[in-house]
C-alpha cells in the first residue's frame, strides 16, 4: 500500500500502530514538520488489521515530497517485524527513525486477571518494542545515526490498580530504553521514551464517564491530552533539536507524574 511522492534526502522513519490515536497522530506530525533538520520525513507505519483506516491515513497526507506507506503486520511477531523492517527500507531507501507505539490494555485486578491477557499485553506493548528494535538497528549502527521513541505512560511511573501486565508492560519499555540508551549511544543513535498521561484516544474511549471524570482530577492541568500533545514531543525527540539527549523518559501527561 503505497501514497508516493516525489522526494529528495528525507528523514524515513517506521511507526508501530500508526493508524490510530497517538500512532497516527506521530505519522502526520512526522511527515509534515520539519523533522531532524530536513523539511519532511518518509514514513511506513505498520498497523495490524483495518485497511481502510490505513488507506485513509494515507490519503489526508499530501505534502509534496513525503512518502508514505502502510504495513499490515503483527507487531508481536519478530518474523513479521524483520520482513516489515527490511520492505520499508526497501521503499524508504533506508531507516533513520523508529517508534515503537503499538500497544493494548487488558485492564483487570489481578485476581481475575487471566495468564493469556498478561501474555497478550506483555507482547503487544513489550516484545513488539524488541521486535522492532533489533530489526532496525543494523543498519541504523552501519549508517550511525538513528532516533528511537519508546511510547511508554505515565502509569509505568506511579502504577495503577487493575492494570497489572500493562504497568508492568510499560516499565519493561521504560527498562529496555535505558539499556538500549547505553548500547547504542557510541553508534550514533538515540533512544527514549515518551510517558503520555491519560489521552483522548480509543484506548481510553472505554473508560466510563465516571472513571473519566476521576482521572482528570488527578491531573494538574485538568484535561485530558490530545495525541498531538504527544506527537510534537516525539517528533521533537526525532530532531535535530534533541541530539544531545539519550535514555530519556519525558512525561506529557500534564503533570500527573511530578
Ligand atoms: P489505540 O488503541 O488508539 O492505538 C493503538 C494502536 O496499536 C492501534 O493502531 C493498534 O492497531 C496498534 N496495535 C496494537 N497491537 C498491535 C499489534 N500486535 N501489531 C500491530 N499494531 C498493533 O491506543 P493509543 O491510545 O493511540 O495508544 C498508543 C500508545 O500509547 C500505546 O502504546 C499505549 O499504550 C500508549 N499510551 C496511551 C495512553 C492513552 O491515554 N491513550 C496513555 C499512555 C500510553
Amino acid at each position: 500500500m503505497s501514497n508516493t511522492k516525489t522526494s529528495n534526502h528525507n528523514r524515513r522513519a517506521i511507526v508501530t500502530g500508526g493508524t490510530r490515536g497517538i500512532g497516527r497522530a506521530i505519522v502526520k506530525e512526522l511527515a509534515s514538520r520539519s523533522c531532524c533538520g530536513v523539511l519532511f520525513s518518509d514514513v511506513a507505519f505498520v498497523y495490524n488489521s483495518c485497511d481502510e483506516c490505513a488507506e485513509e491515513l494515507m490519503s489526508e497526507i499530501d505534502y509534496p515530497g513525503t512518502k508514505i506507506f502502510g504495513f499490515k503486520a503483527d507487531a508481536t511477531s519478530l518474523e513479521q517485524a524483520q520482513a516489515t523492517v527490511n520492505e520499508a527500507i526497501e521503499k524508504l531507501g533506508g531507516v533513520d527513525i523508529l517508534i515503537n507505539n503499538a500497544g493494548i490494555t487488558r485492564d483487570n485486578l489481578l485476581l481475575r486477571m487471566t495468564e493469556k491477557d498478561f501474555d497478550d499485553v506483555i507482547n503487544a506493548n513489550l516484545k513488539s518494542v524488541f521486535n522492532y528494535t533489533k530489526a532496525v538497528i543494523k543498519p541504523m549502527i552501519n549508517q550511525k545515526y538513528g532516533r528511537i521513541v519508546n511510547i511508554a505512560s505515565v502509569v509505568a511511573l506511579i502504577g495503577n490498580p487493575g492494570q497489572s501486565n500493562y504497568v508492568a508492560s510499560k516499565a519493561g519499555v521504560i527498562g529496555f530504553t535505558k539499556a538500549m540508551a547505553r548500547e547504542l549511544a557510541s553508534r550514533g543513535i538515540t533512544v527514549n521514551a515518551v510517558a503520555p498521561g491519560f489521552i483522548q484516544t480509543d484506548m481510553t474511549q472505554k473508560l466510563t464517564d465516571d472513571q473519566k471524570q476521576k482521572l482528570v482530577q488527578n491531573i494538574p492541568m485538568g484535561r485530558m491530552g490530545t495525541p498531538q500533545d504527544v506527537a510534537k514531543v516525539v517528533a521533537f525527540l526525532c530532531s535535530k533539536d534533541a541530539d544531545y539527549i539519550t535514555g530519556q523518559v519525558i512525561s506529557v501527561d500534564g503533570g500527573m507524574a511530578m
